[in-house]
C-alpha cells in the first residue's frame, strides 16, 4: 500500500484540489478490493483533507435500506430507509442531492444539530446500488457544484477500487 502523507490541500482553489484529491485517494486504494478498508480510508482522507465538515461517510445499501458505514465525526443514526432524508433521496434518485440548507429539507435526518448544508453521493457499480457518501458541514451552502463533481469522482475511485 502507499502510504498516505497527510498534506494540506489548497482549497482556495477548489477544482485544484479536488483534483489532488482524486489522485491521492487513487494512490490510497490502489491494490485492495476490501470494501470496509477502502470506505474507511476514503472517509478518513475526505475528513483529513476537505475543510468544513463535521461528518464525512458511508451508508451501505444491504436488505433494501442504507445501514450505517465507516465515517468520521460524531457518532450517527444507523438505519435511513430508501427515500428518507437526503441520503435516502440521492440512494432512491440515484442522483447527487446537495442541499444548501438542510432545515428546509423536508424529511431531512439530523444526526448532528450542527448541521446545515450536506452533500450525498449514490455509489452505483453499474445498475446495482452500494450505498451512499454523505458530507455534512456547519457552515451554511458548503457543497457547490464544484464539490458535488469532486466527491462523484472521489465515489467513482472508491467504487471501482472494489473490483
Ligand atoms: N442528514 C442525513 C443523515 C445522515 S447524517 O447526516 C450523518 C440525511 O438526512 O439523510
Amino acid at each position: 500500500m502507499t502510504t498516505y502523507a497527510a498534506q494540506n490541500y489548497d482549497f482556495k482553489d477548489a477544482d485544484v484540489a479536488w483534483r489532488d484529491l482524486a489522485r491521492d485517494l487513487g494512490a490510497l486504494l490502489h491494490g485492495e478490493r476490501d470494501l470496509v478498508a477502502n470506505a474507511a480510508n476514503t472517509a478518513a482522507l475526505i475528513w483529513d483533507a476537505v475543510p468544513g465538515l463535521n461528518w464525512a461517510g458511508f451508508y451501505l445499501y444491504k436488505s433494501g435500506e442504507l445501514v450505517l458505514g465507516p465515517f468520521q465525526g460524531k457518532p450517527a443514526c444507523v438505519r435511513i430507509a430508501i427515500g428518507k432524508g437526503v441520503c435516502g433521496t440521492a440512494a432512491a434518485r440515484r442522483t447527487t442531492v446537495v442541499v444548501e440548507d438542510v432545515h428546509a429539507f423536508p424529511g431531512h435526518i439530523a444526526c448532528d444539530s450542527a448541521s446545515n448544508s450536506e452533500v450525498v453521493v449514490p455509489l452505483l457499480k453499474g445498475s446495482e446500488l452500494l450505498g451512499v457518501l454523505d458530507l455534512d458541514s456547519p457552515l451554511p451552502a458548503r457543497f457547490g457544484a464544484v464539490e458535488a463533481r469532486g466527491l462523484e469522482t472521489l465515489a467513482k475511485i472508491f467504487v471501482d477500487s472494489l473490483g
